[in-house]
This record gives structure tokens, sequence and C-alpha cells, in this order.
């Protein structure tokens, strides 16, 4: 497959995540990506950075384009340039805009040949997002491709069925920060069973890494791995106690649900 001419509209943290994945994985040269950004600051930053181009007359850069990578803040959406209809004619539009369904994204690029929403997270910046995805119609093999390419650049990715990413943003977008605060709620029961702060903070973080790899490598169901630490009315067992008679599952499927409403709310505004 020839690489794809690729265009970013913004240029903040997830295009530079997405730029640096296809840039490593060698699936472009720098010759091939180019952007814009609002004031052009984060844009340049990145061309100096990586030696995509900054080009910030809008027609000169989606001319030059095959596939559009729409990066910005979702508010902007709102007022985004008249001329992206007509500019993004033809080719494949990808956006990364939380909250913006397909729908809509078709009223600012309605002669895309085709639109994709991806819904990444934030371990993108360092390769390791989990990305949800779903396009407006069934994909041509070379932009399946193409797609692929910058799906790989951020992590792993898995295909759904649009009405699921509500419920996605919840797990996977908003679920870094249920770990980062799961991680935060070990630390302190480490400082309250007497662990200076250092060492608290210290086992709390590489103890969900280790846990989260041996899970993904095994293969295993989180409660087979449960099993294997948990003897009879050992240390184990007596903090699982705890954490039942605290509705710990129901708490986390709760969280869930109230993100997941949350989504739909805003992807209605
Ligand atoms: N970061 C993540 O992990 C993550 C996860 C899920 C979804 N997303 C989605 O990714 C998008 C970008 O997020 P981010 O974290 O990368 O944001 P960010 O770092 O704040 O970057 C926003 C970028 O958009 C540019 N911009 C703003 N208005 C624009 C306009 N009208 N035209 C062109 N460029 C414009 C900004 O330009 P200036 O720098 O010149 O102001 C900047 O380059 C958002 O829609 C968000 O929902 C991000």
């Amino acid at each position: 497959m020839a690489a794809p001419q690729i265009a970013f509209l913004g240029t903040g943290n997830l295009a530079s995540a997405i730029v640096r994945g296809l840039l490593a994985n060698k699936v472009c040269a720098p010759a091939d990506l180019a952007g814009t950004s609002k004031t052009g600051a984060s844009a340049q930053k990145l061309a100096a950075e990586t030696g995509l181009t900054f080009e910030p007359d809008l027609a000169k850069l989606l001319g030059a384009a095959d596939t559009v990578v729409v990066a910005f803040k979702p508010q902007s959406l709102a007022s985004a340039d008249a001329r992206l209809a007509d500019l993004t004619r033809g080719k494949l539009v990808i956006s990364v805009l939380a909250g913006k369904r397909l729908a809509r994204l078709a009223q600012v690029f309605p002669h895309a040949r085709n639109l994709v929403r991806f819904l990444p997270n934030t371990p993108s910046a360092i390769g390791a997002g989990i990305t949800g995805w779903c396009a407006a119609s069934p994909l041509s093999p070379a932009d399946h491709a193409i797609v692929r390419s910058v799906l790989d650049a951020i992590g792993v990715a898995v295909e759904v069925a649009e009405p699921h990413l509500d419920a996605i943003t919840a797990l996977g977008g908003s679920g870094p920060a249920f770990l980062f605060e799961f991680v935060a709620a070990l630390r302190e029961g480490g400082l309250a069973a007497g662990l200076p702060p250092d060492v608290a903070r210290r086992f709390a973080t590489e103890t969900v890494l280790g846990a989260a790899r041996l899970l993904a490598r095994s293969g295993a169901d989180p409660e087979t791995l449960r099993a294997q630490v948990t003897s009879p009315n050992g240390t184990t067992h007596a903090g699982l106690q705890v954490m039942a008679a605290a509705n710990f599952r129901a708490t986390m499927r709760d969280t869930i649900l109230a993100a997941t409403r949350r989504a739909e709310e805003l992807a209605k505004d």
C-alpha cells in the first residue's frame, strides 16, 4: 500500500500521539503528514519535533490529503470552517471527537467518501490506548488498511456498533481515571497500614501494572487469577470480604452506568 497522505485538523495531544505512532511504525514518512491548528502553535511545535508539514492554508492542506484526521476539541465542531464540506469531498474522514456522532459529523463532512469515528483513551499518548471505533459505511479494503494503521499507531482497537460508543466512553475513555482513583485508594490503604508515602505509592502503582500485565498475558479471567492469590482464611480473603461488604462491584457497575448516561446526554447536546 502506498503511504496515505494524512492531514490533521488539530495537532494537540492525541494528534501528536497518532503522528508519532505512524512514524514509529513506519506507515508514513514525515512528508506524508501535514497539519494545522487554531493558533498554529501546536502545529508548528509538532512540525519541528516530527517533520510533519505545518500548512495553515486549509485549501492547500486538504487539497493534498487523501485522509483527514479531525482532532480538535469537540466544542470547536459547531464553529468549524464551512469550507470543510467541499474540501473533504471524496476523502476518508476520521474523527476522534468525543461525543460527536456519525450523523452529526455527516453534517460537517457531507461529501466524505466515508466517515469513521474513533473513541480512544489517554494511554494512547504512550501507544497503550484502546480505541472503540465504527464507520458510517462498510470500509473498502484500502480504507480499512488506512484506518487500521492509524488505530495501530495508538494501541489496540475494537470495532463496535455506534450505539456502544457511549458505554465505551465510560469504560475505556473514563476508565483510566477510575483506575487512577483505585491506585490512589490502594496507596492510602498502604499509608493507613503504616508504609512510608513513597513506598505506598510505588507498591500501589507497580502492583496494578504487574497485575494488569499478568491478566493480559495469561488471557485468564480476573476471577481465576484472583482465586490463585486467595487461600482460605488468608490475607487476601480477609481483604476481599471487606470489598464485598462495601459492595465494591455494585459501586463500579454504578460508576460505569453513570458515566455512560452522561456520555449519552453529551452526545445529544
Ligand atoms: N487525548 C486523548 O487521549 C483523547 C481521548 C479521547 C478523545 N480525544 C479527543 O481528541 C480531540 C483532541 O484532544 P486533545 O487531548 O488532543 O486536545 P488538545 O491537546 O487540547 O489539542 C486540541 C487541538 O485542536 C486545535 N484546535 C482547536 N480549535 C481548532 C480549530 N477550530 N481548527 C483546527 N484546530 C483547532 C488546537 O490548536 P492550538 O494548539 O493552536 O490551540 C490543538 O492543536 C478531542 O476532540 C477529544 O475529544 C482525546
